[in-house]
């Protein structure tokens, strides 16, 4: 159903005035991809979106822990102010053709019909946008994995803006912005890294030419999946590339600052400072970064070994107030070593 002009789209928040600026602070390192995507969104909040079709269809392409998801996460923050809105599918829980009708329910008269709350309704679908913004965002995530009967209403959903449900009611897509993610070519990519990078080589510049092998390998794995009328109604294919050195410094300088904002804002008067040392940190990028997982452990090993060792001196009283927790590293060890000082200057709220 389509709904006048004026009610189509809301004024742009400020939050996504500069789109591209807030994308870039959650994703670091994937310039070409985010600018990619920036252009769609204006397009929606103009106005001036096509009809009958998505306002934009993205395949993000690359190896695992590179950013993919959290591209689509970021924008749901960027857009609506939380991450969370997002319709989120998992196509690994539809790899078997009799699990597609927990997609779109089961069609009357089916056992199993009443039981089948589809997972892909218009409700649940307008209920993933904000008062902020009315576009959806929808992530089909690890798309190879799907089975071919759900690729082949993806083809409906990415050609009309329209799927048609078990019990035949549509769902319209016409202001859903769709990503789809896969590790298609991952490990041909990985084999072209090589022996050229490795974690440890992981930081000049990665050339021209190896980004252009990278694509053309990823490019050559989708077109053996995917059928070249599912590619076509694509609008963008982005590859993601392998992090560089100073990109995985700067995601864990953010998860740090992201740890001391979380301090100051819940401990208020009782907060702190937290500093690392050069090889505090180097461990923290050794233990969390990984050819074979990217940045997905950063996170867990930043968690592990600095916010709940802190978290434990911090509840034995062990940190004064607007002290400074200092962590470092000695050889050898496995993991961080912590020392408390008495107050400095007052933090800045
Ligand atoms: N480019 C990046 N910028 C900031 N954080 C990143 C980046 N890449 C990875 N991370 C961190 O690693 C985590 C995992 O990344 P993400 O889920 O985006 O991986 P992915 O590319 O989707 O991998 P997969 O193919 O395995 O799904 C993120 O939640 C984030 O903490
Ligand atoms: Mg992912």
């Amino acid at each position: 159903m389509r709904t006048s002009t004026s009610t189509r789209f809301k004024k742009p928040a400020l939050e996504t005035a500069d789109l591209l600026v807030s994308l870039s602070e959650r994703v670091v390192g994937q310039a070409p991809a985010l600018e990619a995507i920036v252009p769609y969104v204006h397009l929606y909040q103009a106005g001036l979106a096509p009809e009958n079709r998505p306002v934009g269809v993205f395949l993000l392409l690359g190896p695992t822990g590179t950013g993919k998801t959290r591209t689509v996460e970021a924008l749901a923050e960027a857009v609506h102010g939380s991450e969370r809105n997002l319709l989120r599918i998992d196509c690994g829980e539809f790899q078997m053709e009799h699990e597609v009708a927990k997609l779109i329910g089961a069609p009357p008269g089916y056992l199993g019909h009443r039981e089948t709350t589809p997972m892909l309704t218009q409700q649940k679908l307008n209920a993933s946008t904000s008062e902020r913004s009315n576009l959806s965002i929808v992530l089909f995530d690890e798309i190879e994995k799907a089975a071919p009967s759900l690729n082949r209403l993806l083809l409906g959903v990415l050609d009309k803006a329209i799927l048609r449900l078990g019990d035949n009611t549509t769902v319209n897509f016409e202001r859903s912005i769709i990503f789809l993610t896969s590790n298609l070519g991952a490990r041909g990519m990985s084999r072209q890294m090589k022996p050229e990078f490795g974690f440890e080589a992981l930081t000049g510049v990665h050339s021209g030419s190896l980004h252009h092998k990278l694509q053309s390998v990823a490019m050559n794995a989708v077109k053996k999946q995917f059928s070249p009328e599912f590619i076509n109604r694509i609008d963008v294919i982005s590859t993601y590339y392998p992090l560089e050195r100073t990109t995985l410094e700067k995601i864990l300088r953010h998860q740090i600052d992201d740890f001391q904002r979380h301090i100051v804002q819940r401990l208020g008067q009782r907060a702190f400072a937290v500093e690392l040392s050069r090889k505090a940190k180097q461990f923290l990028l050794e233990k969390g970064v990984s050819d074979e997982y990217g940045a997905r452990e950063l996170k867990r090993t930043v968690h592990r070994f600095l916010i709940q060792p802190v978290a434990s001196m911090v509840a034995r009283g062990q940190v004064e107030p607007m002290g400074i927790v200092y962590a470092d590293y000695r050889s050898g060890d496995n993991g961080l070593v912590f020392a408390a000082s008495t107050a400095r200057e007052p933090l800045a709220a």
